[in-house]
């Protein structure tokens, strides 16, 4: 079975993805410098398969993607082994938005920097195979309407400029290389929850500052009060709408574009990994309430500066070229996110 290098792969969005790959049968070998996790979610992702038959099917290298040495050994051991790399999916990165407003140039050199090792790296080894972990923040977006892959791309962060030089580079690469590289960009949308078994979720080592592990937080009472920023956006309640993913659908998507790629003739691809479906900040919190039976008080305060109103997926096109759907609902979103908090107060 194909070996696939997972960079960031004990983070949220990765260690879910290890657990749809492994399923599939994939082998794994995960990089992850645990800036940002714990590689106690490889140990839980094994619990979840409850079979010592995938002990051997994952190798976890702590280090950095920055640093050539480890990533060029990494690739040279697995061809000496006889499991080679023959994919990446690629995670690591730094990702709060807010933060990167204030230390661009961690996110440049952790992000940006990082990526144009590992490309140089698996370029070296022939490994030309990626699907690469962009995001909704690169879209201008002003509008009420679905953002489609044509979309004017003018991300107002730093951290969204990271994702378009990173996608940019990647451009470079496939059309100076005889246009032999396989490249899908995944522009996720918000992915929410948590693997239904609670085991796995999302672990942020600093204060959050996304909305769903604020709300879980405000649940356990870790947090006394949701703040909600705006109350009078041009959206049915007046709070902003967004495009939550169950973090499963988007894990899926990711064994959907690899299975993609290695099927099809070498292309670079965009693709938004989104529901299609509009919630507004209101509605999640009332359904999170609903679901779950507690309580989230909140309050609202001032609009911030860059935020917007509308931001969701127009999926028609990953929808029709992958063999992959979103299956879950806002419900389950909500259900599993406050089962992981909920067993997981304190994350692994
Ligand atoms: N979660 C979201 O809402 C969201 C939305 C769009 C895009 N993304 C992107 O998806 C990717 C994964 O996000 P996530 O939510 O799982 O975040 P995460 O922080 O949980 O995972 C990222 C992982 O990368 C690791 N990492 C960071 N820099 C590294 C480096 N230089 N070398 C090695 N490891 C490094 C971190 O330790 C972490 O485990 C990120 O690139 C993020 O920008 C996330």
């Amino acid at each position: 079975m194909k070996n696939i290098l997972i960079t960031g792969g004990t983070g949220y969005i990765g260690s879910h993805t290890c657990l749809a790959l492994l399923k599939r049968g994939f082998n794994l070998t995960i990089i992850d410098s645990n800036i940002n996790s714990s590689s106690l979610s490889i140990s839980r992702v094994k619990k979840i398969l409850k079979d010592e038959y995938y002990d051997e099917k994952i190798v976890f290298f702590k280090g950095d993607i920055r640093d050539k040495k480890f990533l060029d050994e990494i690739f040279l051991n697995s061809i000496k082994q006889n499991n080679r790399i023959q994919g990446v999916i690629h995670f690591a990165g730094l990702k709060a938005v807010s933060e990167s407003l204030f230390q661009p140039l961690v996110y440049w050199e952790n992000n940006v920097y990082g990526s144009i090792c590992l490309f140089e790296i698996m370029g070296k080894y022939d490994c030309k195979n990626i699907v690469f972990s962009s995001s909704a923040s690169i879209y201008k977006n002003n509008s009420l309407k679905p953002i489609l892959e044509t979309s004017e791309i003018k991300p107002c962060t730093p951290y969204g400029q990271t994702k378009v030089a990173i996608e940019n580079i990647l451009e470079g690469i496939f059309k100076t290389s005889s246009n032999s590289w396989r490249i899908a960009n995944l522009r996720y949308f918000n992915p929410i929850g948590a693997h239904e078994s609670g085991l796995i979720g999302e672990n942020p080592l600093s204060t959050p500052n996304n909305l769903f592990p604020i709300v879980c937080r405000v649940a356990d009472g870790s947090i006394c009060e949701l703040q909600i920023f705006g109350n009078d956006w041009p959206t049915n309640d007046g709070t902003p709408v967004r495009d939550y993913i169950h973090i499963m659908d988007l894990a899926e998507a990711h064994c959907a574009g690899l299975d993609f790629l290695f099927k099809n003739k070498p292309q670079f691809i965009n693709l938004n990994v989104g529901t299609g479906i509009g919630t507004s900040v209101l509605e999640l919190v009332n359904k999170f309430m609903e679901v779950n039976n507690c309580r989230i008080p909140y309050k609202y305060s001032q609009k911030r500066l860059g935020d917007l109103p509308f931001v969701v997926a127009e999926n028609k096109l990953i929808t029709s070229i992958l063999e992959w759907r979103p299956k879950r609902n806002i419900e389950q979103m909500c259900r599993d996110g406050w089962q992981w908090q909920k067993n997981n107060p304190n994350g692994f």
